[in-house]
């Protein structure tokens, strides 16, 4: 029998989230009965097969002028045939943004991935964390510093490349999400 798949599809202008969809991914990977596959956003028409194939699909986005980015969203309403068709609906979906800012409005780019979800159909996991980074003992160092519920966040300092930012910390949120969603995959699909 062949492995449940877990796609990522994202995009990333500059590479940072691509970092970020490289941590998700080594989470999908720690769950070896899991197969993981990256989809770039411009690579799209080539990986649809995997897309529709998958038992989950991750989104993941920078966030650009407070929304996901237009390349992101380019992609989203290239969907549509697939909406038209309901093929995604009752897969798991979950989603990673990352900005430059500590906020940055990130949160909106969150709700943009999970709308694109629930257009779909799809079941929604979120990260299952609890916040770091919010009391006297905390620091940057905890996962998931910037205290998110819906999904992974990032944070990338604007004048580091992205082989420095996002920060470990950020990076460990990311492969957590990956492997919590793998995990769920494995679930879902058990008997299917
Ligand atoms: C056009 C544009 C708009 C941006 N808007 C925001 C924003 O609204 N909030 C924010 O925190 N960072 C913003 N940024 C910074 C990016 O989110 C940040 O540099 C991110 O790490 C880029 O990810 P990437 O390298 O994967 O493209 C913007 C960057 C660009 C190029």
């Amino acid at each position: 029998m062949s492995k449940p798949v877990v796609a990522i599809v994202y995009h990333s202008g500059f590479g940072h989230t691509k970092v970020q969809a490289e941590a998700v991914l080594a989470g999908i990977q720690e769950v070896e009965a899991v197969e993981g596959v990256l989809v770039p956003v411009d690579e799209v028409e080539e990986k649809w097969e995997a897309l529709d194939g998958a038992a989950a699909i991750i989104f993941g986005t920078p966030i650009y002028m407070g929304n996901v980015s237009a390349a992101f969203q380019a992609f989203a309403e290239k969907t549509s045939k697939r909406w038209y068709e309901r093929k995604w609906v009752n897969k798991l979906a979950a989603g990673f943004v990352n900005s430059a800012s500590q906020n940055g409005d990130k949160h909106q780019g969150m709700l943009a991935l999970f709308g694109l979800s629930q257009q779909h159909g799809m079941i929604w996991v979120g990260l299952g964390l609890l916040p770091g980074n919010n009391s006297s003992q905390a620091s940057i160092e905890d996962m998931n510093r910037l205290g998110s519920f819906a999904g992974a966040y990032a944070q990338s300092n604007a004048d580091q490349g992205p082989d420095v930012v996002p920060p470990a910390s950020d990076r460990k949120t990311a492969s957590h999400l990956g492997r919590r969603v793998a995990e769920a995959a494995l679930r879902w699909t058990k008997g299917a």
